[in-house]
């Protein structure tokens, strides 16, 4: 299939470039470089051999969007664009509203106007808020999420099914992941954050580089089985893998999918750092300091609908996610 990837020079775009051209489709990518260096176009190049056409461009500019999409006969989106930091956009909620909930809307327009009616949607599972039982599957009802980012998930999810509703011939794709880690296994590319980290495993790659102090691990004193957070981390190329088998089920089962991308499997904060040193070899100094506002206890997904119809699973391993981050992590710093 010929596919635009929105946001594709990002870490999670970035891993769905090279799953998509590894599976015979042609891609080219819409990124505006907010988040992403233009670098990353020669590291895919690097991996893959192939350089996709490449656009700078903000997806609310519609003009330009126009321009990309006219006569290049897309079959379809895989839609990442879009700002993530949640702290932030508290913060900055309309900058949020505008890039994430405004971008989508153009897009979607632009791409209706040129008959593209194919959308894989990169979603969250913030969208479930904070979820009545784990492991969560995707019949869970949506509710509030505690943020801006989480909202404009929520919205953008209630965009495409309104939308898919006026029009059933669109097929879209609404992709709920859990927590993306990880890299590629070639240290090529990965998740490259501008500013210190706010997530987990970025964090906890620049203590093992020793670019940060220690790791704050926020809260000793959950319901759980070591009292700190439990999530669904999940490699970032089986999500990317994810994207690929989303897109080509569509091709055979038109209509509007929900599915959960995750491993079925929670981990403590405190396991993924055993499992880092384990994998590593390097130690994690960390403090258990005060919960950060707004956090789950625990959530994980019930991916068996994404296992059944698409017939797509994510490695359990954190070990393997581990090494690979750190390999990217050193790759990164030039430490290799
Ligand atoms: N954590 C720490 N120390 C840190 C960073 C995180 O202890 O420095 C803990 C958190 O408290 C949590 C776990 O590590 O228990 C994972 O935190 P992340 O920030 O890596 O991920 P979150 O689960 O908070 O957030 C992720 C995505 C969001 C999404 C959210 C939905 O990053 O985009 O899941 O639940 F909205």
């Amino acid at each position: 299939m010929r596919v635009l990837v929105t946001g594709g020079l990002g870490f999670i775009g970035s891993h769905t470039v090279v799953e998509m051209l590894a599976d015979g489709h042609e891609v080219e990518i819409v990124d505006d470089l907010s988040n992403a260096k233009a670098s990353v176009l020669d590291r895919l190049e690097q991996l893959t051999g192939v350089r996709p056409p490449f656009h700078r461009l903000d997806i609310r500019d519609e003009r330009g969007l126009d321009a990309v999409m006219a006569g290049r006969g897309f079959e379809g989106i895989v839609h990442f664009a879009g700002l993530k930091a949640v702290g932030e956009s508290v913060d900055r909620p309309l900058r949020y509203y505008s890039a994430n909930v405004g971008g989508s809307t153009t897009l979607l327009s632009v791409a209706r106007r040129h008959g593209v009616r194919t959308v894989v949607f990169s979603s969250s599972c913030t969208v479930y808020g904070a979820p009545d039982r784990v492991p969560v599957s995707e019949s869970h009802p949506t509710r509030a999420p505690s943020n801006p980012y989480g909202w404009s998930k929520l919205m953008i999810e209630q965009i495409l099914t309104d939308l898919h509703r006026s029009e059933p011939g669109w097929n879209m794709a609404l992709l709920r992941y859990f927590n993306p880690v990880g890299a590629h296994d070639s240290g090529v590319i990965g998740e490259d954050p501008r500013d210190t980290p706010n997530n987990l495993m970025p964090y906890l790659t620049q203590v093992a580089a020793e670019r940060l102090p220690e790791l704050h691990v926020f809260g000793g004193d959950y319901p759980t089985r070591d009292g700190t957070g439990v999530r669904d981390y999940i490699h970032v190329v089986d999500l990317a893998r994810g994207h690929v088998a989303a897109m080509e089920y569509m091709a055979e089962h038109p209509g509007l999918h929900v599915w959960n991308l995750g491993t079925g499997r929670g981990a403590s904060v405190l396991e993924l750092v055993s499992a880092f040193e384990r994998a590593t070899g390097v130690r994690i100094p960390y403090r258990i300091v005060e919960r950060r506002a707004g956090d789950l206890a625990e959530t994980w997904a019930d991916p068996s609908k994404a296992q059944r119809e698409l017939g797509w699973s994510a490695d359990p391993s954190l070990d393997r996610m581990c090494a690979d981050a750190w390999r990217w992590q050193q790759h990164a710093l030039g430490m290799d």
